[in-house]
């Protein structure tokens, strides 16, 4: 037995593609385009772009976002090679079971836990963030304790549970109900840009790149490994801090990577789908640059909240009632981005639990609801307790770092599956393969650098943890190795359609 054993890409598509089941082919260009971005704005821009230019960056940060986002640009093409020939099953763990063998597709799964998980707990924060600036607006003070950033986060720990019990009855991501949101978040987005443009004070652009200096962000084990393996003196701002940012607001971009795991419901994979994740990307990119450009030529980037910076910087400018309007589309559009991702965290777990790599059990399915109600309740609660308690800023970080390691591999797997498996047909190719994979995976080898020191020890923790349980339970339990049939409540939840499949 191998820990490089591969699952075959018809397995694969086997699992997941009952013959009961078939999901609508029904998924346009466009309607993908318009999910990529509904996911991908959330709390990076609404939060993270105050944080980072305020302790960072300063203005120098629509930089940081452009280098991120040609990142996560790179590894999108990859992503999107990926889903346009493996059509059927979508995530980047069924992707590299298939192509680099399960040890890796273990570690992707793994990250992507982190990824989900943690993520969904960061936006509940900043949804609970734009909460307390709205309901402040409304003349409803939130006592410190209780507030974001208090010592427990009560709005951001409600937040998560009742999503929870919407995940467990059976919601299913409607796409009207998104088109909505999506179109409230954007409407902001625009309102932020077109309403802040004429309160840009150029002024606030010098200097454009702050001169370096030291902080406490960046002595110790909060410097970037990067700073600390260079020996570069500890600093923020200037160059470096450009770059250190770039790590930071590479969590803004993501979730374009969920835009693959509709593969089954594209009308035509092979060309929808490569067009609906780059053009996501690109609109946020775009997106971001502007909205980030505008707020720190609103105010004066040491001056910036470092909290709410959007609704923020109107209030600075005595428009009140921008503020509120603003607080409002953040609190609406923040939802859907928890909900999909606590719902990405109860797929992923779910699939390596079908493929028994976490034990079986897990994935039973609630008799009633026909939901994998123990997964759920799992995740519900990690993620209450992770937003509830954590201070941010750690959360985000181990988001990035879990997700760039998982870019880094999906990467490297495309070069691989093209060697292995020449045969599948590829309509939408990474151009200049192997160049454009080898160059995604060292910039974001490169943006993973950047993140902290302690960050990296974390994410060690994390790894050691998922690679003790492999080879306590996955190594030898694992369905490929066992020929272990898929237990009946699920073959049957997933044949109604009920539970999670890594292709919804
Ligand atoms: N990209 C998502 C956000 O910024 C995770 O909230």
């Amino acid at each position: 037995m191998s820990v490089f054993r591969t699952k075959s890409i018809e397995q694969s598509i086997q699992d997941t593609d009952e013959p009961e089941y078939q999901l609508k082919k029904s998924l346009s260009a466009l309607d993908l385009t318009v999910f990529g971005v509904g996911v991908v704005i959330g709390a990076g821009i609404f939060t993270l772009t105050g944080r980072v230019a305020h302790q960072m960056t300063g203005p120098a940060i629509v930089l940081s976002f452009l280098f991120a986002g040609l990142g996560c640009a790179l590894a999108a093409m990859c992503y999107a090679e990926f889903a346009a020939s493996v059509p059927v099953s979508g995530s980047a763990y069924t992707f590299s079971y298939a192509s680099l063998g399960e040890i890796f597709a273990w570690i992707i799964g793994w990250d992507l836990i982190l990824e989900m998980f943690l993520g969904a707990s960061v936006v509940a924060q900043g949804w609970s963030a734009y909460l307390d600036v709205f309901l402040g607006k409304l003349g409803v003070a939130i006592p410190a304790a209780i507030a974001y950033g208090g010592v427990v986060d009560l709005k951001a720990i409600a937040l998560i549970a009742v999503l929870g019990v919407l995940v467990t009855v059976g919601i299913k991501e409607s796409l009207r109900v998104n088109l909505v949101l999506v179109g409230i978040k954007l409407f902001i987005v625009f309102f932020v840009i077109f309403a802040g443009i004429g309160f840009v004070n150029p002024a606030n652009y010098s200097p454009f790149i702050p001169d370096a200096v030291a902080t406490s962000t960046t002595q110790g084990l909060t410097q970037p490994l990067l700073q600390w393996l260079t020996g570069a003196a500890p600093a923020a701002f200037g160059w470096g801090g450009v770059l250190a940012g770039a790590a930071l607001v590479f969590f803004a971009y993501i979730g374009f990577d969920v835009v693959a795991t509709t593969a089954e419901e594209a009308k035509n994979p092979q060309r929808d789908l490569p067009i609906g994740i780059i053009a996501s990307l690109a609109i946020c990119t775009v997106l971001y640059g502007a909205v980030a450009m505008v707020v720190t030529g609103m105010v004066p980037y040491d001056k910036l909240d470092p909290k709410a910076a959007l609704a923020n910087a109107f209030l600075a400018h005595g428009q009140g009632w921008m503020a509120t309007l603003i607080a409002a589309g953040a609190v609406a559009g923040l939802t859907t981005v928890v909900l999909t991702l606590m719902i990405g965290a109860t797929r992923i777990i779910f699939a390596m639990a079908r493929d028994n790599l976490l034990p079986m059990r897990l994935a039973s399915v609630h008799p009633k609801f026909r939901t994998p109600w123990l997964i759920t309740a799992l995740v519900t609660v990690v993620c209450a307790v992770t937003a509830g308690f954590t201070p941010v800023g750690v959360l985000e970080e181990m988001v990035n770092i879990g997700t760039l390691t998982a870019f880094i591999l999906v990467s490297i797997a495309v070069p691989v599956l093209r060697r292995k498996r020449p045969d599948l047909k590829r309509s939408f190719k990474v151009p200049a393969s192997p160049f454009v994979p080898i160059l995604a995976a060292v910039i974001c080898t490169y943006l993973s650098l950047n993140l902290s020191i302690e960050t990296w020890l974390r994410f060690l923790v994390w790894l050691v943890i998922g690679l003790a349980v492999y080879g306590l339970w996955g190594y030898k339990n694992s369905r490929l190795a066992t020929g272990k049939p898929i237990s009946p409540d699920i073959a049957e939840a997933m044949a109604t359609g009920h539970a999670p499949r890594d292709s919804e």
